[in-house]
């Protein structure tokens, strides 16, 4: 082990992925301390902190990216020698519709970060630190469908506000690195699945509204190809590359795993008939509905670079993480409904009104 963080700064940890990783790190690693600092977004919820606020090694602080003064104060005031930067506007649907916000936290955002980690660390001659920040595959754009996966040497082709936000940081972060000599990492991942999926993304909406009974909106023809990844696993790739990271390198992090919308929503559909059968089969609630603009067809990762100098590998098969997630949800009808306030009924009006059905549905 090259490096042991003993003080993490985890933005965005009330979110999806941040979320699972402060769960996963506390349990990996009780004697570290975590401190989370979230703005608590219409995406970030203290429910999905649940179980660890009384945890001693566990704080929480409301606050956002966008405040250096704040950062800086939480960094230097903790001895915090390593920032985990999950915080963002991560829904690629909000960011065709109002791409502002991605501008501005992901971008300004970042940058906020990164001016207080150059302050604090490295002004004051601190050498051992990092900033790991947590990025896309939607960097790279889109693939044909007989095109070899991304690998971390693929051209940055963004497409969506959402992925050029990404880039541009991811961009910002290397000049971090070059320029000032922070001690960066970055991970590129694919689609990640499980707990605490906020339920606009896919596979989330697709449970949830078969458990509603409502119609499952596959945007155009249903053939764009996205490669899931358990989220869990997302964690123990970020946790490799804290541990035996090259500075300033660039991991990409996958499992080779890829699916057709169409399909996955076909395999939630199988696995609701089973854990939560219905009467009809659950597909007959697909609807095609008028395509995302700008759509990516396919992403892939290509993961060997993580695997080979960091002895990465998922432990999650599909089946298993999809398994689990399905019957996560069946058990945490409390958590799904809580975060599906008005503003998240409000979201679905806005996204879904000028998608048109192309095939009509019957609810049940
Ligand atoms: P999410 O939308 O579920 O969570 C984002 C979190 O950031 C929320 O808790 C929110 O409250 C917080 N946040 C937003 N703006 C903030 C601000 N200004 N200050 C402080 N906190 C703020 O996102 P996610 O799906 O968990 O993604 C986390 C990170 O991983 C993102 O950077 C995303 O780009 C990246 N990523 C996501 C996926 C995926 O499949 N979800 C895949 C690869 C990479
Ligand atoms: P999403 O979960 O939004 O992730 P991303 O856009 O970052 O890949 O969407 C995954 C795929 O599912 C993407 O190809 C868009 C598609 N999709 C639908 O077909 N219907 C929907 O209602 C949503 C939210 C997504």
């Amino acid at each position: 082990m090259n490096y042991q963080p003993k003080h993490l700064l985890v933005t965005g940890g009330a979110g999806f992925i941040g979320s699972n990783f402060v769960h996963y790190w506390l349990r990996e690693y009780p004697d570290s301390q975590v401190t989370v600092l979230d703005a608590l977004t219409y995406a970030g919820n203290l429910q999905n902190l649940r179980g660890i606020q009384n945890n001693k090694s566990y704080s929480f602080v409301h606050g956002d990216i966008l405040d250096t003064a704040l950062v800086e104060k939480l960094l230097h005031d903790a001895s915090i020698d390593t920032l985990v930067h999950f915080a963002a506007e991560s829904h690629v649907d909000r960011s065709i519709l109002g791409p502002d916000a991605f501008l501005k936290t992901n971008i300004e955002g970042t940058h906020s970060l990164l001016k207080a980690a150059k302050k604090i660390w490295l002004d004051a001659g601190k050498t051992t630190h990092r900033f790991h920040h947590v990025s896309t595959d939607e960097v790279y754009g889109t693939l044909t469908l007989d095109a070899p996966a991304f690998t971390e040497q693929h051209q940055y082709l963004p497409n969506s506000p959402y992925a050029a936000s990404k880039a541009s940081l991811d961009h910002i972060v290397r000049s971090y690195h070059h320029t000032y000599g922070l001690n960066t990492t970055i991970s590129n991942c694919s689609n990640n699945y499980g707990p605490y999926h906020f339920p606009e993304k896919l596979i989330p909406l697709i449970i949830v509204n078969c458990l509603e009974g409502k119609p499952l909106p596959i945007y155009g023809d249903g053939k764009q190809i996205r490669d899931w990844l358990y989220v869990e696993d997302h964690c123990r790739g970020i946790e490799r590359i804290l541990l035996n990271g090259k500075v300033g390198e660039v991991y990409n992090i996958g499992g080779n795993n890829e699916w057709t919308n169409i399909d996955i929503v076909t395999l939630v559909c199988q696995l609701m008939d089973i854990y939560h059968p219905h009467g009809a089969p659950h597909t007959q609630l697909i609807t095609h509905v008028t395509d995302r603009p700008g759509h990516d067809r396919r992403y892939a990762i290509d993961a060997t670079k993580i695997m080979d100098q960091l002895s990465y590998k998922p432990l999650e098969t599909f089946e298993t993480g999809i398994h689990k997630t399905v019957r996560w949800y069946l058990d945490n009808e409390e958590w799904w409904r809580g975060v599906m306030d008005n503003s998240y009924k409000k979201w679905l009006d806005k996204n879904y009104s000028d998608k048109k059905p192309r095939s009509q549905v019957t609810e049940f």
